[in-house]
């Protein structure tokens, strides 16, 4: 076992049995990130729906089946990206998490991504662009690249969002044919 796989068994199994205060209203199913521990691309949405709390699997509902065709129109393979949420469990009827339960579970995710340290991390809509870039108003920002601590940052909308609001796919699509090209561009620098 590597390092890294080693380092991601612990970190969900003390993400799984984060303690259940009074308040918790989220599921008791915990939904791990999916993916090689070495990829270089890593996708980070905003919770798991439904579907996902049943098979404990990230992003493999509807917005999933949408986020699949994303990836292709970036040129990218599903296979060779680490997918996960800023919240790891389902909130229920597909409400937005709590500020307390994303701050319940931010360290999780930061951990995650120091662990994987993938070259490139797509955040998809408000919640995780607020979370890891403290960025707000996707809608202004979606599209575009940010760089930070080294690392470059994909901003694009949630694909549940484009999901329920059809006339909001092609902006998803753009921005991800967009991606293809920015990384073409920088596959071709020296
Ligand atoms: N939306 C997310 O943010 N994560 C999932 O796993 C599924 C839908």
């Amino acid at each position: 076992m590597t390092d890294k796989t080693a380092e991601i068994r612990k970190l969900n199994l003390e993400y799984s049995r984060l303690p259940r205060g009074r308040n918790w209203t989220l599921s008791d199913r915990f939904v791990p990130g999916e993916g090689p521990v070495d990829a270089k691309v890593m996708i980070i949405g905003q919770a798991p729906g439904r579907n996902e709390d049943v098979q404990k699997r990230p992003f493999i509902g509807a917005s999933g089946k949408f986020l699949d065709r994303l990836i292709l129109l970036a040129g990218l393979d599903r296979k060779q990206i680490y997918v996960c949420s800023v919240v790891q469990f389902f909130p229920p009827k597909n409400r937005v998490p709590t500020k307390d339960e994303v701050s319940l579970c931010r360290r999780f995710l930061f951990r995650q991504i120091e662990i994987i340290n993938p070259r490139l991390v797509i955040l998809l809509g408000a919640v995780a662009c607020k979370t890891v870039l403290d960025m707000e108003e996707v809608s202004k920002i979606r599209g575009s690249m940010v760089r930070k601590d080294g690392r470059a940052y994909f901003l694009s909308m949630h694909p549940a969002a484009a999901v329920r609001i059809r006339s909001k796919m092609p902006l998803m699509e753009d921005d991800f044919r967009k991606l293809r090209l920015i990384i073409k561009s920088a596959d071709r620098k020296p």
